[in-house]
């Protein structure tokens, strides 16, 4: 089957697709919370149609992603925070979107001159609690400039105690122990005062769902719950889409440099930027640690960093053969793009009966659309 699909492609299984979204729902009854979608990490209508009838409703953060609901599933809620919001694009998110969390006192006051009494307003609040080692992806890092500082709250909510109806904070990344996220409520509990109220506390994305404890998510909303009687969200991307995706090339050449072996593929690291964005190597299938025949494996630009990694194979790899990376369907698609010409993937879905169809195809004319001036 593999060996058959036209590369570069990025293959959703849809299998696993729902059991991914099988393990957001057994949260969402285990935590009685209510779970959104993150669409950032991959908006791909075919994907949202499966998520949309069974979760609460999705978080975006711009106003395309708003409107991309809006137009898809006129009826779901939409959760909305963005450090970055053009003066013209207030009132607009205020009509596309359900709940809108703030992300500095200058948003607060614009969102609340123009937002209806239908729509519910917060704040996204730096909790100061930082897990994440590499603080380019740290919200709570020092000096970051995504939501007000947690003691900066009591204050806010003294100031407008009708109209901040809810908070916000999402701290993580790729964390698979909630008691993270624990911590974060605890200290967002400890810093607000026994008398203020909220009528909704919006946990964030940053977890992932397999082979997690949801004990401490359970503790989490209960402490929400017992301390606001406010109703808990969270927002998974990744932890919903990632391990559902499979990014698939073939072999173009291989020769060998300096005593490597090198593969080049017809797929290229733009088409999964988080390998050079974060610096980590995606599992390739077939590897093993004691495989006889190391390869070097690049994509297919001329960025000499264009390199997925080095592994190890039970057999040598010859022109035309697959690689399937795995992991590839959280913010591959959404960040890929096509330098050098190399075209995007070929965005494919596996049907739960073991039918591949092609969902999006792209070609010559996108890519000369896009560098063709308008007039
Ligand atoms: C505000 C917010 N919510 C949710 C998410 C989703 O995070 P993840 O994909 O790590 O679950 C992000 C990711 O950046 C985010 O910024």
């Amino acid at each position: 089957m593999v060996s058959k699909i036209e590369t570069p492609a990025l293959v959703f299984d849809q299998s696993e697709l729902v059991s991914l979204l099988g393990l957001g729902l057994i949260a969402r009854e285990k935590a009685s919370v209510k779970v959104l979608y993150a669409i950032k990490a991959l908006a791909l209508l075919d994907v949202l149609e499966i998520f949309a009838p069974h979760l609460d409703g999705f978080a975006v953060s711009s106003p395309f992603e708003a409107r991309l609901i809006k137009d898809s599933f006129p009826g779901a809620k939409t959760h909305f925070t963005s450090p970055g919001i053009r003066p013209k694009e207030f009132s607009e998110l205020c009509t596309l979107c359900d709940f809108i969390s703030a992300n500095s006192l200058a948003q607060l006051k614009s969102f609340g001159s123009v937002i209806g009494s239908t729509k519910s307003l917060g704040i996204r609040v730096n909790t100061k609690v930082s897990y994440v080692s590499d603080c380019r992806y740290d919200p709570s890092r020092l000096g970051s400039k995504l939501g007000v500082t947690i003691d900066q709250v009591p204050q806010l909510l003294a100031d407008s105690p009708t109209q901040v109806e809810g908070l916000h904070f999402h701290s993580n990344s790729d964390s698979e122990n909630f008691h993270e996220l624990l911590d974060n409520v605890v200290a967002l509990i400890n810093a607000i005062p026994k008398w203020q109220e909220v009528k909704w506390v919006n946990l964030g994305g940053g977890y992932l769902l397999e082979g997690v404890s949801l004990d401490p998510l359970v503790e989490a909303a209960e402490l929400i719950r017992a301390r606001f009687g406010a109703e808990v969200f969270i927002e998974p991307g990744a932890g919903l889409v990632r391990a559902a995706g499979y990014l698939i090339g073939s072999v173009l050449d291989t020769f060998e440099v300096d005593g490597k072996r090198i593969a080049v593929l017809d797929t290229t690291i733009n088409h999964m930027p988080e390998v050079l964005e974060f610096d980590y190597q995606p599992d390739v299938v077939g590897h093993l640690d004691d495989g006889p025949f190391e390869y070097v494996i690049a994509g297919a630009t001329c960025l000499a960093g264009d390199i997925f990694g080095t592994y190890r194979l039970p057999t040598p790899l010859e022109v035309g053969q697959r690689v399937v990376f795995r992991e590839a369907g959280a913010y591959s698609l959404a960040k890929a793009h096509r330098f050098n010409g190399v075209n995007l993937p070929q965005v494919g879905i596996l049907d739960p009966d073991g039918q591949y169809r092609v969902a999006k195809r792209f070609d010559y004319h996108d890519f000369a659309s896009f560098w063709k001036s308008n007039d």
